[in-house]
């Protein structure tokens, strides 16, 4: 049998006998040709079958080949430019086919459009189909790119733990289970406090896990579990954080346009859009957001536009006002200084300023907004325990996230990018919950 390649490597078999290992994608029977898209887990190509260069059994086995059907082909690669497939440009000439399974006709993804419910609960075979597929690479992509950078800068890797004893990023979003004797516990909103624990052992570090929460918001921005970088860095303040992350989401999205530009091209991304996005980028108040709003606000001549941009000081930005925001710019964009009130309990307060902490949000161009949120953490301990009283929450619970600040206690921050963000600005979809194999949402935990 022929060197067994995959559709990435293809182009350097031209002219050559190879074996393929996928399944069929779609057929198209044309007399004496049958085309065969088939895919193997790294794309998508043309396998061509020519009724003169077969046997009659296997070319009528072939031109009747259910789609999805399992199969290992064996034929030489030739170049052709108007050969479709991800990447596309190339083709197999079918010297030989063996079916592995042959599939059961009834398959429900058939090629044509379904609704989004139908898709979804065939998440595990819509995950097939060429757009989820070239989304959930892209996710591959943005992923190991945020590793690398954080690998090759300095951080170590920790893995923070899922079952937590209190809550971390509010109380109203919390999923809850029973714990043996301990009471209860919680799953993971955030690994921030316990990486607040390892930066005095090891400076700088990150963890990039599974989070939780029970949010009730139904929008195209939220999942109940969805994936989250976290790097926490000791002696680092807002604006070194800000350095950091601009430096990070660089690198993930030059790396996106190397690596996955088939994929990125078939989902039909404006790659100009991210050829641009390299650091610094633009840094804006809290308070100049406000007055950009309301500027905006006063501008709108629609009245249905110009209510949903009503604003005022205090509040935490809407979906309408972070896509506001960001139209104003065409990199991602840092709003720092939020009212202490909209934010986690954690948070330095600002100098002189109280009522405003030391936080910030990076929102992505072309309306995607907030993809990053983090902070400068508060160092004080006579501060911290104050504000954990005023918030109502478990002293006990904090003990030890209090210790931190007695035992050699310096200003350091940190903040959690999501990755189905990340990905679906990327891609340029709607939704997040394609940015994810199996989405979990407040509607939906099948299959
Ligand atoms: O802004 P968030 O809630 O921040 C934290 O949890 C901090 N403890 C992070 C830190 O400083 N270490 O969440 C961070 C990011 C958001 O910017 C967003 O991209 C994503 O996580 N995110 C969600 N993504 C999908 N579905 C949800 N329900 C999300 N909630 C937050
Ligand atoms: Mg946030």
């Amino acid at each position: 049998m022929a060197e067994h390649v995959s559709v990435t490597q293809i182009s350097k078999y031209v002219g050559q006998e190879v074996t393929l290992k996928g399944w069929v994608y779609n057929r198209t029977d044309k007399g004496k040709l049958s085309f065969l898209l088939v895919r193997d887990g790294t794309g998508f190509i043309q396998c061509v079958a020519f009724k003169g260069d077969l046997s009659p059994e296997l070319f009528e086995q072939i031109s009747h080949l259910p789609q999805e059907s399992s199969v290992i082909i064996t034929g030489s690669v030739r170049e052709d430019k108007r050969a479709p497939g991800i990447p596309g440009g190339y083709e197999v000439g079918i010297k030989d086919l063996q079916v592995v399974q042959t599939a059961e006709l009834d398959y429900p993804m058939s090629l044509k459009d379904h609704g989004v419910d139908f898709a979804l609960d065939n998440r595990h075979l819509w995950i097939r189909m060429q757009s989820q597929w070239a989304i959930l690479r892209v996710r591959a992509t943005v992923m190991a790119a945020t590793r690398e950078w954080l690998d090759t800068n300095g951080f170590t890797a920790m893995d923070t733990p899922i079952l937590t004893p209190a809550a971390a990023e509010g109380t109203t979003t919390l999923f809850e289970t029973e714990y043996f004797d301990e009471g209860k516990a919680y799953l993971a909103q955030t690994g921030q406090l316990y990486n607040e624990a390892n930066i005095f052992a090891f400076g700088k570090v990150y963890c990039f896990g599974p989070t939780f929460r029970a949010e009730k918001s139904k929008t195209r921005r939220h999942l109940t579990e969805f994936w989250m970088l976290e790097p926490e860095i000791a002696f680092c303040d807002l604006d070194g954080l800000m350095e950091v992350e601009e430096q990070m989401i660089t690198h993930i999205v030059q790396r996106v346009l190397r690596d996955r530009e088939p994929e990125l091209k078939f989902l039909g991304r404006d790659l100009s859009k991210l050829e641009n996005i390299k650091a610094p980028f633009p840094r804006i108040s809290y308070d100049d957001a406000a007055k950009m709003l309301q500027d905006l606000y006063e501008k709108e001549t629609d009245p249905e536009k110009k209510e949903l941009l009503k604003f005022d000081w205090g509040i935490d930005f809407g979906a309408p006002h972070e896509t506001a925001i960001t139209q104003q710019f065409d990199k991602p964009v840092f709003v720092y200084g939020y009212p202490s009130a909209v934010k986690a309990f954690y948070m330095e307060p600002w100098p002189g300023r109280p009522e405003v902490c030391k936080s910030v949000d990076l929102l992505a161009p072309e309306g995607y907004g907030e993809i990053c949120g983090g902070s400068e953490r508060m160092s004080s301990h006579e501060n911290l325990l104050a504000r954990i009283h005023k918030e109502g929450l478990p002293e006990d619970a904090f003990k030890w996230y209090l210790d931190l600040r007695k035992y050699g206690s310096v200003p350091h921050s940190g903040f959690g990018m999501g990755t189905e963000r990340v990905t679906a600005w990327m891609c340029g979809i709607e939704h997040v919950r394609e940015a994810i194999a199996f989405p979990r949402t407040i509607k939906r935990v099948y299959p």
